[in-house]
């Protein structure tokens, strides 16, 4: 089972225990407001659904799908919003929640998307990070684990739609990447 993974980089105890410490500190910085939680597919969903049930103060959630132009070559820093939050943000507390931060160009493009709606405040909370590949500067208020510059799959992370099923964040292994 899971041989697709090269090795484990994040246990699932792990994962519980860094959702957990994530979860504290928005109770704690939100404590007597209600907040929105702004999940981008299909990333994110694993980790926001463990990340909302350690959440106590008042939430309600909402998802958008948003891609870059031209692929895998993010010359312009623009995305395509393929579909839209639900709900109007304006004069709410919105907490977007993303599964990494690898070149931070999605994320720059879709914060400076929403601010424009005028929510009463807007964080970014990314259950992972890869520093070496940034891009774009993006302050994670909410960030789970830092990783190498490597290619990680599972807990809603994906390689071509696969493997987002594996309870643990591993390395895929290269025999398994395919052109
Ligand atoms: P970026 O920060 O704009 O480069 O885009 C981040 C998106 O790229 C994430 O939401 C993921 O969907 C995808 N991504 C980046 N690194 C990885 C990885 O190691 N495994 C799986 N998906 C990744
Ligand atoms: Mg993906």
């Amino acid at each position: 089972m899971y041989e697709e993974a090269e090795r484990i980089l994040i246990s699932k105890e792990e994962i519980e225990k860094t959702v957990q410490r994530l979860a504290d500190e928005i109770n704690r910085d939100y404590a007597g407001k209600e907040i929105i939680l702004a999940g981008l597919l299909k990333g994110s969903f694993v980790f926001m659904g463990d990340l909302m049930r350690k959440i106590t103060v008042p939430c309600s959630i909402d998802f958008m799908i948003v891609s870059s132009y031209g692929g895998r070559t993010f010359s312009s820093g623009e995305v395509n919003i393929k579909k839209d939050l639900g709900e109007d943000i304006k004069d709410k507390h919105v907490i977007i929640v993303e599964d990494i931060i690898d070149s931070g160009i999605t994320l720059s493009a879709v914060l400076n998307i929403l601010r424009h709606r005028e929510p009463a405040s807007l964080r970014l909370c990314a259950f992972l990070s890869k520093p070496a590949r940034r891009q774009k500067e993006v302050v994670i208020d909410y960030l789970g684990m830092e990783i190498p510059d490597e290619f990680v799959i599972g807990y809603g992370l994906d390689y071509d739609e696969k493997y987002r099923n594996f309870p643990f964040v591993g390395i895929l292994d290269p025999k398994y990447i395919h052109e």
